[in-house]
């Protein structure tokens, strides 16, 4: 398994252009199972998460064509079989989006239950409960959701969440779309990525109203046709390279940055004192003359502040100057970071769900180990920050998310490179070389 060595100790300085958002690519390409025609999605990165749901697409049958210009094909015309096994779900719990397009359009699906992972228990009640609302018959059975609906298909229903979920949101969204009537789905997810799932959908003949807000309104119609639709930008990946400048008190430009995606996270940093400034090649932070200070959050779904942007804040403030309490309300077990990072010196104690953090003049560089894919960005902008080396084990949760990070890294100055294991990974679509990995989060 490959690893990353990181020199640390040395401001960035440089621009890094985003690549498009995993999380929206992912459900994006997903919705080509909703029709029989080609839809074309541009802006695809290239991660081991694509990889794989493209994996699970070519399972299913669809045609997929990857482009270098990273522009992905993908043609469900024709397909073999409505059965996503557990190889393909255990790696990328987002597989479960599958179910909701084949049991809109053929009228049945059975999908291997993902289970937990590092992050947490983790389930999809949710999107069952709603699916049988719409009048699915859904039970598990030997660790498979098995769903299936009568003849005249899924019914329009009303679907209040309990919870906010995000892949439930879509997953139901991408059914309702060929159902029969009106779907309204209440406290839904109000994400960027499903506003962009939904404009998908809807260059696809889908009508939504409402994509943004929590109350989405879906008449559903009988087929949905090809489409072509470019991703938003990565303002996950986006407010990880602002934090990696932000805690080595450097500058860098993010290009491709939409500003209305990420408000909480750019709130939190100008609170931390950073200087930003959006300019027309992208959004500049600058750290360098500013001490930085440690701040509160709490995590929440969007517009609150983003779960997926917690670890790379435990990092900041363990180096800013100050006391903080980062509390994480979305996963119940999302602090594996913060053993490692007491590894290298940080001054962090876990009270429930709240790190309580005591910022500290500097981390020392150690080798240690990725647990999951937020955690990893973590212990990169960790290393980043430490002095001397550090030596980051399992990459292969970052790279799960994370498009050539070392290369943009590098570019802004860092001293990192990846030290392949055996066997040698690639993260390129179908060069995979990863068999080794275990499950992901
Ligand atoms: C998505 C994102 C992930 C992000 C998370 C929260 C993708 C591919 N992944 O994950 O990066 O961290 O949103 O922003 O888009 N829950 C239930 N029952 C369900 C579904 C969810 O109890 O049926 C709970 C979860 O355990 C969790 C909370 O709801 O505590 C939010 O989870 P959810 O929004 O569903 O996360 P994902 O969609 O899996």
């Amino acid at each position: 398994m490959d690893k990353l060595l990181v020199n640390g100790g040395c401001p960035l300085d440089g621009e890094v252009q985003l690549s498009g958002s995993k999380n929206a690519v992912l459900p994006i390409l997903i919705a080509s199972l909703l029709c029989a025609e080609p839809l074309q999605v541009r802006n695809v990165p290239h991660l081991r998460d694509i990889t794989t749901a493209l994996k699970l697409l070519g399972h299913l049958g669809a045609r997929v064509e990857f482009n270098e210009d990273q522009t992905v094909e993908v043609d469900s015309g024709d397909l073999h079989t409505l059965r996503a096994p557990y190889e393909l779900v255990k790696t990328m719990r987002a597989s479960i989006l599958v179910l909701g397009p084949l049991l809109a359009r053929f009228g049945e699906a059975e999908v291997s239950l993902p289970g937990g992972c590092a992050i947490g228990s983790r389930p999809v009640d949710l999107h069952i409960r709603g699916f049988r609302k719409m009048g699915a018959q859904v039970s598990i059975e030997n660790g498979y959701i098995k769903a299936t609906v009568g003849r005249g298909g899924l019914n329009g229903a009303r679907i209040l969440f309990d919870t906010v979920t995000v892949t439930g949101t879509e997953n139901l969204l991408m059914a309702a779309v060929l159902a029969r009537g009106i779907t309204v789905l209440e406290n839904a997810a109000r994400e960027p990525e499903v506003v962009d799932l939904a404009r998908c959908l809807i260059a696809m003949g889908g009508i939504i109203e409402g994509a943004g807000t929590d109350v989405i309104t879906v008449k559903g119609v009988d087929a949905l046709h090809g489409a072509c639709h470019t991703v938003i930008s990565d303002r996950i990946e986006a407010g990880t390279y602002l934090l990696a400048a932000a805690a080595t008190r450097g500058r860098i430009r993010v290009i491709g940055y939409d500003p209305q995606q990420g408000d909480a996270v750019l709130e939190k940093l100008r609170e931390a004192g950073a200087l930003l400034s959006i300019d027309p090649r992208g959004l500049m932070l600058d750290m360098r003359k500013t001490q930085p200070q440690a701040v509160n959050l709490t995590t929440a779904p969007f517009p609150g502040f983003p779960t997926d942007m917690q670890a790379q804040f435990v990092l900041f403030n363990a180096v800013a100057n100050g006391s903080s309490m980062v509390t994480e309300t979305v996963f119940e077990n999302r602090f594996m970071h913060v053993h490692e990072l007491q590894r290298m010196g940080a001054d962090i104690h876990l009270r429930g769900n709240t790190a309580v953090i005591q910022g500290v003049v500097g981390l020392s560089g150690a080798q240690v180990m990725a647990t999951d894919l937020r955690a990893s960005a973590c212990l990169v902008l960790a290393g980043l920050v430490a002095e001397g080396e550090t030596m980051i084990d399992r990459i292969y949760h970052i790279d799960r998310g994370y498009d050539r990070i070392e290369e943009k890294l590098s570019q802004c100055g860092a001293s990192i490179r990846r030290i392949p294991g055996w066997p040698a990974t690639s993260v390129l679509p179908f060069r995979d070389g990863g068999s080794a990995s275990p499950p992901q989060s």
